[in-house]
């Protein structure tokens, strides 16, 4: 999809479908108002084309942002599959200066699906013009904005690609060799370590999960630095969980059947990673994945087991199904040692179901020590409109990863409070100079959604890669 901005006071664009974003009928003229009422336009029959004029109308239930984009979606869908390739929009409705990010983001997010699978793959090329025309802003901003919120789509894009991949065709190893393409492509520091690496390291927590696995798990460290001075060090850490199957504490059949979408955290840190050079963010950012597969086998680890994790924290596995966690607590002890002077340490991962139950299926589950970076997190998801709830820690709900025989549990005694347990959990691997530096975001519900929502076809949505830019993006200036 090409999207222009021009001024339609300098030019005139031919042979387009102009598409007219109206949050009220009486917004137009008197006398389109008039012909349109005859020909039954209303609240109950929101959209009209006039192929004789060239002209489609929409009424949007508001201009808001997240509605701008839902909208945009429907009728770019609408509008390709009656074979119209090249559309008009104004910036400017009669009353209100539309958010060209939103304009963008809900085209170009709006027109992905995922089509790898099917034998009939026919991609149909959009080309679509924005007039300018009234704009508040000058043309070099609004390029700025155009060129930034293409940047970002595409790697959205990018990312819903991956995580819809399934994971016979995606392995750990392909996210690692995934990785090294980026970090040439865009001048990252790139390591990338095996199961003998993790093994000299003592991440024996991380390889006991890929253990009954034929595919070999991976531990991948991308490192953006920015050209001119940074601003800050952030550290993001993946779930990479290519597929859980539940291991031996096994899934019902339901419940493994979209378990390829389980390296979501993963894959969003590499789409991160591939896009910082380009938008040129003045911050170091660490990008850290767990890329393992957690299968069952007779080499699998086992329930009743404990396991000694990186900073020597001794599990008991009461679950293999909380392999995430496991994953994450090696990672998160591997990237506390390996960077230093971390002003922020995020992970990011599908990690319980007991989020999707808390919050809902469109929302990421938030928890951190510190309120300055919940509030900051909060900021980001109203300016990308990626919803999030917070999640409370409290002492009582500690006590239900204490264990009998080890330092700690990776199940909860009771699934109530699961997402925060589970969080809790990974609190014991943060070291306490990192304690209000962390905050964790589970993204198990909005993640991948079988059904489509919003702007987002059915399959992985691509959800946290917005959020997270936005929220390194602004860190400092508020
Ligand atoms: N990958 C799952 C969490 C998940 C569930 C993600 C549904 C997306 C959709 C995770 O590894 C898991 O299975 N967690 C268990 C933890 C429990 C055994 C303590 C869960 O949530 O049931
Ligand atoms: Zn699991
Ligand atoms: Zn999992």
């Amino acid at each position: 999809m090409k999207i222009t901005l021009f001024n339609s006071k300098e030019k005139d664009i031919k042979k387009a479908l102009e598409v007219v974003l109206l949050s009220k009928i009486s917004d137009l003229k008197k006398e389109e108002q008039t012909f349109l009422k005859e020909l039954n336009f209303s609240k109950e029959n929101k959209s009209i084309l006039l192929v004789e004029k060239n002209k489609y109308y929409i009424l949007c239930d508001s201009l808001k942002q997240e509605s701008v984009k839902i909208t945009l979606c429907k009728v770019l869908r609408k509008l390709k599959s009656e074979g119209f390739k090249k559309l008009i929009f104004s910036l400017c409705t009669a009353k209100k200066e539309l958010e060209l990010s939103s304009l963008i983001e809900g085209l170009v997010l709006g027109n992905y699906s995922f089509t790898k699978y099917k034998s009939e793959n026919k991609k149909t090329k959009m080309a679509i013009y924005i007039d300018i025309k009234n704009s508040k802003k000058d043309l070099i901003t609004l390029e700025k904005e155009r060129k930034e919120t293409l940047i970002i789509c595409k790697n959205m894009n990018f990312v819903r690609e991956l995580n819809n991949t399934t994971a016979e065709d995606y392995a750990p190893i392909t996210m690692s060799e995934d990785a090294r393409k980026i970090a040439k492509e865009h001048d990252l520091g790139c390591k990338i370590y095996g199961e003998k690496d993790l093994e000299k390291m003592n991440m024996n927590v991380m390889l006991a999960v890929g253990r009954a696995s034929r595919h070999e798990s991976q531990l991948i460290h991308l490192h953006y630095v920015p050209k001119d001075k940074s601003l800050g060090k952030f550290v993001l850490v993946g779930k990479g969980l290519t597929y859980d199957c539940g291991g031996l504490s096994l899934k019902p059949t339901l419940g493994m059947l979209t378990m390829k979408r389980d390296k979501t955290g993963g894959i969003t840190v590499l789409g991160i990673l591939a896009a910082l050079r380009e938008l040129n963010y003045p911050y170091e950012v660490h990008g850290i994945i767990g890329a393992v597969e957690n299968m069952i086998g007779g080499d699998a680890f086992k329930p009743g087991d404990v396991l000694y994790a990186k900073n020597k924290v001794s599990i008991e596995v009461r679950n293999t199904d909380a392999e995430g966690r496991l994953v994450l607590a090696d990672c998160l002890c591997y990237a506390q040692d390996e960077i230093k002077d971390i002003d922020c340490l995020i992970n990011i991962a599908t990690l319980t179901g007991a989020c999707k139950i808390a919050l809902g299926v469109y929302t990421t589950g938030v928890m951190a020590h510190s309120s300055s970076l919940k509030n900051k997190m909060q900021k980001a998801s109203n300016r990308s409109g990626e919803l999030i709830g917070t999640l409370p820690f409290n002492t009582f709900l500690e006590k239900l990863i204490n264990s009998g025989i080890a330092d700690v549990s990776n199940a909860g005694s009771s699934p109530a409070g699961g997402a925060i347990t589970a969080a809790l959990f990974l609190d014991k691997f943060i070291k306490k100079r990192n304690k209000k530096k962390w905050l964790h975001l589970d993204m198990a519900g909005p993640a991948y959604s079988e059904v489509p929502w919003a702007y987002h076809s059915p399959g992985a949505s691509g959800s946290g890669l917005r959020l997270l830019l936005n929220f390194i993006k602004h860190f400092n200036k508020q």
